[in-house]
């Protein structure tokens, strides 16, 4: 009789047995179904009782067995658990010292790159900087900068007209019209405006129809020529070096009254004459001049109380002489080759 007691020992200790060799998730399945599920061998004990004297020691039994097979199932099954997990993490380890798949990032263009230094400069010394537009009027393109229709400088700059009246600026200087006519209070003004300007032009190595100017403008009371000079020689010397000179020498823009074109010595022989500045020893960077009273009393200042100057820098021709670029029209032509030299900021 007391063999049942003895079988539910023997069997617990063959459970025990068995699950130690047990080593997959399948063969743990197998064990729980032979063992411990309802028709397993260790539950199927109960069938006995009904024959057992000591039911109380059979029971404590039967009851070890279950209990001890089951903790130790558990704990066999939280093994293989980790187990699994670990192999796949294992499997699916992302190697970091494997060198990265390099991304391709953009690059600012060099003429981008003149527009960015050139506003800097400008804004340390109080400027603001004005948008201007794309698409102007030929009041604020010629007119107001004192071009009449038949005005025969218009020749200097053969244009994109849309119908009469609309056109693709030719220059920034349609920004100093906007500015100037603008102001609601007639207050003083310190303004550039980078964009785009466009001619209708050979396309060759030096012309483009489309190219970047920066305007700049500024009206105040007293403003005269000695601050015009100032101003650029400061801004020379940010932009191409301490040791740079600028020279003035005079020229003809319709909106200032006197114009003069600005050189500065240059910066690759330091003004001994070199290819660059074919041999002169100078170079030049901009056109400017002080703004035709005209031009204030077109836009609404009065010019007997204010005055100003005015500058417009092509921006390709600066970044052709700092970068060395031989062809106005790599800006435009969108070359990774060409572009992939610039810093990407
Ligand atoms: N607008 C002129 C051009 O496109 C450049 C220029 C010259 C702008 C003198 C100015 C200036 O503001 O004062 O050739």
């Amino acid at each position: 009789m007391e063999d049942y007691i003895l079988a539910a020992e023997e069997l617990r200790k063959e459970a025990l047995a068995r699950l130690e060799n047990v080593t997959d998730e399948k063969g743990l399945e197998e064990f729980y179904v032979a063992y411990l599920a309802k028709k397993g061998s260790i539950p199927g004990l109960m069938i006995h009782m009904k024959d057992v004297a000591d039911k109380a020691a059979f029971g404590a039994a039967v009851n070890k067995a279950r209990t001890e097979v089951t903790a130790s199932y558990e704990e066999k099954k939280a093994a293989l658990a980790e187990k699994a997990l670990n192999a796949k993490l294992l499997s699916e380890r992302i190697d970091i010292t494997l060198p990265a798949t390099p991304t391709k990032t953009g690059h600012v263009n060099p003429y981008r790159l003149i527009i960015d230094e050139v506003t800097d400069i400008f804004l340390q010394m109080g400027y603001e900087v004005c948008e201007g537009r794309d698409v102007e009027t030929d009041k604020f393109n010629f007119e107001l900068l004192n071009v009449p229709k038949d005005h025969p400088s218009r020749d200097m700059q053969d244009t994109f007209y849309f119908g009469d009246d609309y056109l693709l600026r030719t220059q920034t200087s349609a920004a100093q019209a906007h500015k100037m006519s603008e102001m609601a209070e007639k207050k003083p003004i310190r303004m550039i405006a980078p964009g785009k300007a466009y001619r209708r032009d050979d396309d060759d190595m030096t012309h483009s129809h489309q190219f970047a100017q920066i305007e700049g403008l500024v009206v105040d009371k007293g403003i005269s020529i000695a601050n015009l000079k100032a101003t650029l020689e400061l801004f020379a010397k940010k932009m191409f070096g301490q040791k740079r000179e600028i020279r003035l020498r005079s020229s003809y823009f319709p909106f200032t009254e006197p114009s003069v074109e600005v050189d500065v010595s240059c910066f690759n022989c330091g003004g001994k004459g070199c290819a660059m500045c074919k041999g002169t020893g100078w170079i030049e960077i901009l056109g400017a001049g002080m703004v035709n009273p005209r031009v204030l009393e077109a836009c609404g200042y009065d010019p007997e109380v204010y005055s100003g100057f005015a500058f417009g820098v092509g921006v390709e021709r600066v970044a052709m002489l700092r970068y060395g670029i031989d062809d106005i029209r790599r800006f435009y032509q969108n070359d990774f080759r060409f572009l992939k030299d610039y810093p990407v900021k």
